[in-house]
């Protein structure tokens, strides 16, 4: 009669085995997901963030028809004037070179330039007026009102308000053509 002899420590053994590669499954598994939330959350940082509103990043202003020569457009949300002069567009950052107020336009008030007979900025706190290029006509401000990037893409007018550009004054080459 036959006798079957069974390794009781070789069971034990493969148990323990599928058990560490139970557990070496699953952390593989946890780090994989760990990378790719990574790496989707840094993919998603560098997508350049175009949107309808909001401070801080592209916004899409409109059409570059919206903006006809001597206008002056307010975008409350991304805090920043459009400005149409001869040359093209510029992007004002709302805030006064002097002391940082928002600078309220007057459509009703006299103009500092030559592009319109009415029209400019007066600082509520301490005076300081601009023309429809940010340029300084009155009061303590240091310097024009600064600016952002404009990109027009496909007619469509986009405003990087990550990025302010101060200036001593007013250059063709700040203005986006259109
Ligand atoms: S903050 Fe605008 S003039 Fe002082």
């Amino acid at each position: 009669m036959s006798q079957r002899v069974v390794d009781q420590s070789s069971i034990l053994h493969r148990r323990q085995l599928s058990r560490r590669d139970f557990l070496t499954y699953m952390w593989l598994a946890a780090a994989g997901l760990l990378a790719a939330e990574g790496g989707i959350g840094t993919v998603a940082s560098l997508w350049p963030r175009v949107q309808a509103g909001g401070f801080g990043g592209k916004i899409r202003a409109g059409d570059v028809d919206d903006f006809p020569l001597g206008s002056l457009t307010y975008f409350k949300e991304g805090r920043f004037y459009i400005s149409h002069v001869e040359a093209g567009l510029l992007a004002f950052y709302r805030k006064c070179t002097h002391l940082g107020c928002v600078v309220p336009w007057r459509p009703d008030e006299r103009s500092e330039d030559n592009l319109a007979p009415q029209g400019r900025f007066n600082c509520p706190c301490h005076s300081s007026i601009f023309d429809r290029y940010g340029l300084v006509h009155a009061g303590p401000a240091p310097r024009p009102l600064d600016i952002f990037p404009i990109t027009i893409d496909g007619g469509l007018v986009i405003v990087d308000t990550g990025t302010i550009i101060q200036r001593a004054g007013f250059k063709e080459s700040q203005v986006a053509k259109v």
